[in-house]
């Protein structure tokens, strides 16, 4: 029905920052609250769909209606990722560490002796999760969604990684210094699609959801008749 355009498929939606571990007390992570996933969780479950919200370590309740499963490295939320499919949409919005430390230390770092030298970090890089299910041989959702933190030349750039990542669409967002993306209430979205490049204005990140909740229900609402 109206109040349901969703209804009958199944959204995977990823949020908030990962944390990679250096040794069992210390980390490296980001700044993502998950407030712009959660946010879109929320807007597909209350469209109709049946979601499956894989996150990273963040403040926030669990949307109602939808199945969260806790993660907190990259690889954890690829594995998550892979075994929540299948799915028709699937968007991601979680900030992704690139890169792990190398060899996570098994017992806590310790301070060397005064005039020790300082530790230093090698990493490996992370899998990429967008990429390994936009490019799926089997079982691709039909609808894969990426977004683009970019500090400059936003739209220019996500229109590259939408190409390299082989998503259909992207949400690319402003995240240089002074916008507040990481971690604020509002968020401006410049959508990147095989059509061209649409601007949207400035939105709370709630409305950025209910936004492209609808852009995906005209999506399927459209292939369908
Ligand atoms: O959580 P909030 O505080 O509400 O902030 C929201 C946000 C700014 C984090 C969000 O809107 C956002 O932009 N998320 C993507 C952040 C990011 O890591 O962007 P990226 O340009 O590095 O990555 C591009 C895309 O690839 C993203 O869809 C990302 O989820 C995905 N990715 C990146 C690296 C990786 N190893 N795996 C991935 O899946």
């Amino acid at each position: 029905g109206k109040g349901a355009p969703l209804a009958g498929l199944r959204a995977l939606v990823t949020s908030g920052p990962t944390y990679e571990a250096i040794d069992p007390v210390r980390f490296i992570g980001n700044r993502s609250s998950g407030k712009q996933g959660h946010a879109i969780a929320t807007a597909l479950a209350r469209a109709g769909a049946a979601v499956t919200l894989v996150c990273g370590p963040v403040a926030l309740p669990d949307p109602a209606g939808v199945k969260v499963v806790r993660i907190e490295s990259a690889r954890e939320m690829l594995a998550a990722c892979e075994s929540a499919l299948p799915a028709d949409i699937a968007v991601f919005a979680a900030a992704v560490a690139d890169w792990r430390v190398a060899q996570e230390a098994p017992q806590k770092i310790k301070k060397p002796a005064e005039g020790g030298a300082a530790p230093t970090l090698s990493f490996a890089e992370n899998p990429d999760i967008l990429a390994s299910i936009a490019g799926l041989k089997q079982g691709r959702p039909a609808l894969v969604i990426g977004f683009a933190a970019e500090t400059e030349k936003v739209a220019e750039h996500a229109a590259a990684k939408r190409a390299r990542k082989g998503c259909d669409w992207i949400l690319a967002n402003d995240v240089s210094a002074g916008t507040g993306t990481f971690g604020g209430d509002a968020n401006t979205i410049h959508l990147v699609t095989e059509n061209g490049t649409e601007d949207w204005p400035r939105l709370t990140k709630q409305q950025v959801a209910e936004r492209l909740a609808a852009r995906i229900g005209d999506h399927f609402g459209k292939k369908t008749t």
